[in-house]
C-alpha cells in the first residue's frame, strides 16, 4: 500500500535525513523543501525518491554538504561559477541569485555553473526569475551513468539533459501565471522509469530500448543491470530534433561550463553532476516591457481560443500542469510508493537515523 503524506510532514522527515547526513539545518530544510515541491508539482521523478541517491553520494564522497558556489570568472554580465559538488538545490539557487543581481546592473546575465550535484527540477530556477519579471533559459547536461541513446544509436551515450525556458506573462494588473517549459530531452525523465519500475508498471512503446538495442516497454532496463550486466536506454524526444537539442545541452551545459561532457564507460558511482548554461534577461532593459507583455498575452489568448481537439481537455500552456498538481496534492497529500519509502528508510539507517 502506498504511503500518503502531507507536504509538511514529508519535508520534516527529509530535512532530518539530510541533517543526519551532515547538512546544516538551513541546507537540509532547503533541499527537503525542493524535493517535496517537485512531488507537489507532479514530478515524482525529481522528488523525495532522489533522497537515497543523495545520501549514497554523500557517503561515497561525491556530494559535499554545506558547500557554497564559487565565482571562477566575473566579466560584467558574464559569470563563470563552480558548484564544487555541493547540493544542486543550494549552489543552483545561489547561482540564480548572483545572476539576478547582475541583471539589475546590466539588464541581462549569461552564466555557467559547473560541478553542481543534481540540480533537481530545473523549472525551480526559472520560477525564481519569472517571479521577478525576468526571462530565464537553461541548458543542462547530466554526468552520471549515460541513459539516453543517440538518434539511431543502440545504447545509452549521454544523460537526460534537461532544457527549461521561463517567461513572465503580462505586467502589473495584467500579470498572469508564467510560462515555464521544463523537460528532459529524453522521451521521459529517467526518474519516471524508476517510479514506474518500483510500481511494477510498463511504459509506452517508443520510450525505451533494452540492453541489446531492441524496443521494450519494461522500465527496469534502465533501472537495474540486465542479463548481460548492461543497461538499456531511453530514446531521445522529438526524434533527430530532440537529439540535437540534447547535444546542444551537453555542449553548453557540459563543455562550456567547464564541468565536462560524458565520453566514457559508465561507472557505478551514485553522484549525479549537472552543468548548466543560464541566460537571464530583463524585458524592461530591452525597452519592450509593455509591448512584450501585450504581445505575449495576445498570443496566449489566441492559442487558448483554439477549439479542443477531440478526446483532449484543450490547450494548456507550459507551467499549468505543475500549478494544478500543486493545488491537488496540497489538498490530497503526496503518495509515496512502498519501494521508494523503503529506500528512504534504509538510507536513514545508513546515516544513523530511524525514520
Ligand atoms: N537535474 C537533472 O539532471 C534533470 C534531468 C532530467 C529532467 N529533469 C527534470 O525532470 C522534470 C520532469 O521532466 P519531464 O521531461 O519528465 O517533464 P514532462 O514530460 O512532464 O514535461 C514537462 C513540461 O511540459 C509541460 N506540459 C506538460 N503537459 C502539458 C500539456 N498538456 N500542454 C502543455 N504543456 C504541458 C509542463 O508544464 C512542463 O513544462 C523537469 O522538471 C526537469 O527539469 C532534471
Amino acid at each position: 500500500m502506498p504511503m500518503h503524506f502531507q507536504a509538511q510532514d514529508l519535508e520534516d522527515q527529509l530535512s532530518r535525513l539530510f541533517e543526519a547526513a551532515g547538512s546544516q539545518a538551513a541546507e537540509a530544510r532547503t533541499v527537503a523543501a525542493n524535493l517535496v515541491l517537485a512531488n507537489l508539482s507532479g514530478h515524482d521523478s525529481h522528488g523525495v525518491g532522489m533522497a537515497p541517491r543523495y545520501i549514497d553520494a554523500i557517503c561515497e564522497g561525491g556530494l559535499t554538504p554545506n558547500t557554497a558556489v564559487q565565482v571562477r570568472t566575473d566579466h560584467g554580465m558574464l559569470l563563470g561559477l563552480d558548484g564544487r559538488q555541493g547540493f544542486g538545490q543550494i549552489v543552483g539557487s545561489q547561482a540564480m541569485g548572483m545572476a539576478m543581481d547582475k541583471v539589475r546592473q546590466h539588464g541581462a546575465c549569461i552564466y555557467t555553473l559547473s560541478h553542481a550535484h543534481h540540480l533537481g527540477r530545473i523549472g525551480h530556477f526559472a520560477e525564481m526569475a519569472v517571479e521577478r519579471g525576468l526571462i530565464s533559459l537553461h541548458f543542462v547536461n547530466v554526468r552520471s551513468r549515460p541513459v539516453v541513446a543517440a538518434w539511431h544509436g543502440g545504447d545509452g551515450r549521454y544523460g537526460t539533459n534537461p532544457c527549461c525556458i521561463g517567461i513572465p506573462m503580462g505586467l502589473g494588473e495584467a500579470r498572469r501565471e508564467p510560462f515555464v517549459l521544463d523537460f528532459a530531452t529524453s522521451r521521459v525523465a529517467q526518474g519516471k522509469m524508476r517510479v514506474a519500475h518500483n510500481l511494477g508498471k510498463s511504459v509506452e512503446p517508443g520510450t525505451l530500448i533494452d540492453e541489446y538495442g531492441q524496443a521494450t516497454t519494461r522500465p527496469g532496463v534502465v533501472v537495474v543491470p540486465q542479463s548481460n550486466g548492461r543497461y538499456g536506454a531511453l530514446m531521445p524526444f522529438g526524434e533527430h530534433k530532440g537529439f540535437g537539442l540534447a547535444v546542444a545541452c551537453e555542449l553548453l551545459g557540459g563543455a562550456l561550463s567547464g564541468g565536462g561532457t560524458w565520453h566514457h564507460e559508465a561507472n557505478d558511482k551514485r553522484a549525479v553532476y549537472n552543468g548548466m548554461l543560464g541566460i537571464v534577461i530583463d524585458p524592461q532593459a530591452l525597452g519592450v516591457a509593455e509591448s512584450f507583455s501585450a504581445e505575449a498575452l495576445a498570443f496566449a489568448d489566441w492559442l487558448k481560443a483554439s477549439p479542443d481537439a477531440p478526446g483532449t481537455d484543450g490547450v494548456h500552456l507550459a507551467g499549468e500542469p505543475e500549478r494544478q498538481a500543486r493545488k491537488d496534492r496540497r489538498a490530497q497529500g503526496i503518495e509515496v510508493d512502498d519501494n521508494t519509502w523503503a529506500e528512504i528508510v534504509a538510507s536513514g539507517a545508513k546515516v544513523g537515523l530511524k525514520i
